[in-house]
């Protein structure tokens, strides 16, 4: 029986929904601009409860409850509403995008992605947010919809995003982006060999919106120079693709160092990334890089073996570390 048929059969006034984070493995920053990239969701992510708000008279709009969002709080919409600026805007839009049927609803969410690291917790937010709402009203849960709601909810959080932290997210699994002019392709990669990494987080990244603004101000002045740099990187991503679809992981880990060269070009890595990537690199890892849109944030670094070993590597030298792979179960709940 699924949640939602739980929810409807008992009466239960409560709907759960999850949502992965994600890493990019190859082609952040070039994908805004076109170029394919490879991404994959997190076996760590945003759980999210949906039920009647509890204190109805606190006042108006829904309450997101939050533990592990970047704070511990209540959140409310609006301009005069409660919690950090970013998250109050964001729930004002999903009023917007939902309606009046959400205004009395309670959203309890429990984040287990280092915020602001570029491992996608704002995009994973989105999606567990509009998982929860179309199970709560007992709704298909269809991925074009979540994935077009989540696009307005990253709108607000980023920007003008390329879409593929929640696209990733929402599809589960590797996959293949391209962001062309009149369509997205998206593409299972299923490689016969499992992807397991060692993350080491620098701290918060220096905000997709800034960071991706500050490189297209580089490239206004240096348009040349940056188009070859993207030409190199989707290189590096056609290359990748075979790479994993045939399990050479070895060759995977390789590329993955030559694309942070071409970050470090970009001006989007720090001297504490690279030295994530040394670490990494010194403790046998195949390849290490940035992942997200950089200016801190976390490296990734990918192992055939020993991910404990470069996480206590990681830790040792002051940063917080964990191991991961990717995530396919995205379909389910974790009430299910
Ligand atoms: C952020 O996770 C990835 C960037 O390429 C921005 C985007 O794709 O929207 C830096």
């Amino acid at each position: 029986m699924t949640q939602t048929e739980f929810s409807k059969n008992s009466g239960a006034d409560v709907a759960f929904s999850y949502a992965p984070g994600k890493i990019i493995v190859a082609g952040e920053h070039a994908v805004v601009y076109g170029c394919p990239a490879i991404a994959l969701a997190l076996d760590r992510g945003v759980r999210i409860a949906v039920t009647k708000a509890r204190f109805e008279s606190e006042g108006k709009g829904p309450v997101l409850r939050a533990t592990g969002l970047g704070f511990v709080g209540e959140v409310r919409p609006g301009p005069s509403g409660l919690g950090p600026d970013v998250l109050r805007r964001g729930l004002q839009r999903l009023v917007e995008l939902c309606g009046d049927r959400i205004q009395d609803l309670e959203f309890i969410a429990d984040c287990a992605i280092p915020v602001g690291g570029g491992l996608g917790s704002s995009a994973a937010l989105s999606v567990a947010l509009g998982r929860g709402i179309f199970r709560y009203f007992g709704e298909e849960i269809n991925d074009g919809s979540v994935v077009e709601m989540a696009m307005e909810l990253e709108r607000v959080f980023h920007g003008n995003p390329s879409g593929i932290d929640h696209s990733s997210i929402t599809h589960g699994g590797c996959i293949w982006y391209h962001r062309g002019e009149q369509n997205v392709k998206i593409e299972s990669l299923t490689s016969p060999r499992i992807l397991r990494f060692a993350v080491g987080v620098a701290g918060p990244h220096g905000g997709t919106l800034q960071m991706v603004s500050a490189l297209r101000e580089r490239m206004r002045r240096h348009p040349d120079m940056h188009r070859h740099i993207f030409e190199g990187i989707s290189q590096i991503v056609f290359r990748m693709r075979d790479a994993l679809l045939e399990g050479r992981l070895a060759e995977v880990g390789e590329l993955m160092n030559i694309n942070q060269g071409y970050l470090n070009a970009l001006g989007v890595s720090t001297p504490e990334l690279e030295r994530l990537c040394t670490i990494a690199r010194d403790e046998g890892a195949l390849g290490a890089k940035l992942t997200g849109a950089g200016g801190g944030g976390a490296v990734i670094a990918l192992v055939d073996e020993g991910a404990e070993r470069i996480a206590q590597a990681f830790k040792q030298a002051g940063y917080f570390s964990f191991c991961a792979q990717a995530f396919d179960e995205v379909k389910t709940n974790y009430a299910s």
